[in-house]
């Protein structure tokens, strides 16, 4: 049967007419007639509390919001995916990171195959593994133990475990530096490797298919590098393991099979974090908070299979977002993650729902009337305050914003962690309330000022308000509520992409780029290959040339590898 896109629904139909009542509502307004709306509009799970009442709604738009998604099928979706059924369309692979966290001895077959031994096979080495580099017992060439680990690996197998070791750092082992090579652009690795002892070394070759580009070229840099320090082949199985789903490419890489830690084509890139690709992480804080981390991820995966959805997180979160995006037209979604540990957190979402939900077609490959995806964009409070938070406030388009904070800190410097909490606080305050005219006024007689002053400044100091945003508390930023607050994200992506119709696990957009930048290549690294281009793109290709002229065996571009 044809999909039904959700602007088909009768949910859809009574959500629009309802919008032409809520869009006249004023949040401060809402707030003054009902004290225990905070009370009513909010919820807590697994560690994570989250405050939605400071969205232009009230519970009979989130009934209609919670009918919407029962008419989009939300919940059929959710048992099909967590059953294992190849819900990834376009590549008929099957959607299982929930498997990846789900407790050892859970039965979870995939065509005839028990997953959750498979897993827990991978998790347990992985575990012996770490277990022998946090110890000092693996060793590198010279008898010395790991002090640096660097994981090459981009998108989702760069994101999650930069993000999470970044989240987790108090946790971090004392001796161990985790370091994350990610882009195509060699300065980062030049700017690494003067630092490193290769014999201290350890590199992490992180990529599902071990074909991407980027990845493949910074292993060889670094490979080639390390032989350059130390011309002893026989040593690179010290210092060079992979976390992959390609076995052949990952031998051919000169890795042998006990140092690759294998994972499925059923784990997405960007859902990878719970698998091998974890291995950072795990190295880092150690086995046994990597399966805290775990256990956060699997308490979230059963309130969302569980809870009703009208109190469901992920859910919730999920039906803001398409009211905001959908009905009030917001184009964006700013995360403000009051917590330095975070700070890579934006990132992560951008792969997580940009790359899953930024789609024009539905799973039928027929395109879509309304808008998907918002751009996700982001950085932590309160440095955010002091760049962009004017725009927020006053700005003409209206951005919901995502509050994220823990209660408690992990330092214990005076003073610092209620300044910041102050901080978040009163900016999803102000962003709610505004100031109006005579508000604006009062303060400014209160000041002192004149009249005349007080007429120039008075436009300058009113805040619209109406802002909207959610506040997600965690009571620490530890590996559960860590792997929690993910597990929400994803599923909120997951509900959203069930809504818009979209297929959320592929992404052939990526794809473009890979094709175009190859062709480029060619004629950036041999003068002779030349490719119809527009008088734009061939200027360009003229400039890069001018400066690095292509050489069979010299100058920068045609001295590097070819983009495989
Ligand atoms: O950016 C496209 C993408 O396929 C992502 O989905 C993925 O996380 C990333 O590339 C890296 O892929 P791989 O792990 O196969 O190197």
């Amino acid at each position: 049967m044809p999909q039904m896109p959700f602007t088909a629904t009768a949910a859809n139909a009574a959500l629009m007419e309802h919008h032409t009542l809520a869009r006249g509502w004023q949040l401060r307004d809402l707030f003054a007639q009902d004290p225990a709306r905070a009370q009513t509009l909010s919820l807590e799970v697994a560690g994570l509390f989250l405050d939605y009442s400071k969205n232009r709604l009230d519970r009979s738009t989130i009934a209609l919001l919670v009918r919407l998604a029962q008419e989009c099928g939300v919940e059929k979706h959710r048992e099909a995916m967590f059953a294992g059924e190849r819900i990834n369309t376009t590549e008929q692979r099957a959607v299982l990171h929930t498997a990846l966290r789900a407790p050892r001895g859970q039965s979870l077959r995939l065509d005839g195959v028990d997953i959750n031994a498979q897993v827990h096979a991978v998790l347990d080495r992985m575990a012996a593994f770490s277990e022998r580099v946090r110890t000092g017992t693996w060793r590198g060439y010279s008898d010395l133990p790991i002090t640096d680990i660097v994981n090459i690996g981009i998108g989702g197998s760069d994101l999650g475990p930069k993000m999470a070791c970044q989240a987790l750092r108090p946790y971090v082992h004392p001796r161990l530096t985790p370091h994350f090579i990610s882009n195509a652009d060699g300065h980062d690795l030049a700017a690494l490797l003067p630092h490193l002892n290769p014999a201290t070394t350890l590199f992490i070759v992180a990529s599902k298919t071990f074909t991407t580009a980027e990845t493949m070229m910074n292993a060889q840099t670094a490979r080639a590098w390390f032989l350059r320090q130390h011309p002893h082949p026989a040593d690179l199985e010290k210092h060079f393991v992979a976390a992959s789903t390609n076995t052949e490419a990952v031998q051919a890489f000169g890795i042998a099979p006990e140092n690759m830690f294998p994972f499925w084509d059923w784990v997405g890139g960007r859902y990878s974090l719970w698998s091998a690709i974890g291995l950072p992480v795990m190295l880092a804080i150690g086995a046994e908070r990597f399966t805290h981390m775990l256990a956060g991820a699997h308490a979230l995966d059963r309130h969302f299979q569980q809870a009703p959805l009208v109190q469901n997180m992920p859910v919730l979160l999920a039906l803001i977002g398409i009211w905001n995006r959908n009905y009030f037209h917001d184009a964006t979604l700013s995360i403000a993650p009051y917590h330095e540990d975070l700070k890579h957190f934006p990132a992560y979402l951008q792969q997580l729902e940009m790359e899953s939900n930024g789609k024009q077609v539905n799973r039928d490959g027929v395109p879509l009337e309304a808008c998907t995806c918002p751009v996700i964009w982001g950085d932590v409070g309160t440095n955010g305050q002091h760049a962009y938070f004017q725009l927020l406030h006053q700005g003409c388009d209206i951005v919901p914003v995502d509050f994220i904070a823990a209660l408690k800190p992990s330092h214990d410097f005076p003073g610092h962690h209620t300044a910041l909490l102050a901080n978040c606080f009163a900016q999803s305050e102000a962003l709610m309330l505004g100031k109006t005219s005579d508000e604006a006024r009062n303060d400014l007689r209160a000041e002192g000022k004149s009249s005349e002053a007080i007429a120039a400044l008075l436009p300058h100091k009113i805040f619209p308000g109406n802002r909207p945003s959610n506040t997600l508390l965690l009571d620490e930023l530890s590996p559960a509520r860590l792997g929690a607050l993910i597990a929400l994200y994803e599923h909120k992506t997951f509900v959203q992409g069930v809504i818009w119709g979209v297929n959320s696990f592929d992404q052939w957009g990526v794809e473009l780029g890979k094709v175009l930048a190859k062709k480029i290549h060619a004629e950036l690294a041999d003068a002779s290959v030349s490719n119809q281009h527009d008088s734009s793109t061939l200027g360009l290709i003229a400039r890069a040339r001018a400066v690095a002229p292509a050489k069979p065996d010299g100058g920068n571009i045609s001295r590097a590898e070819p983009f495989p």
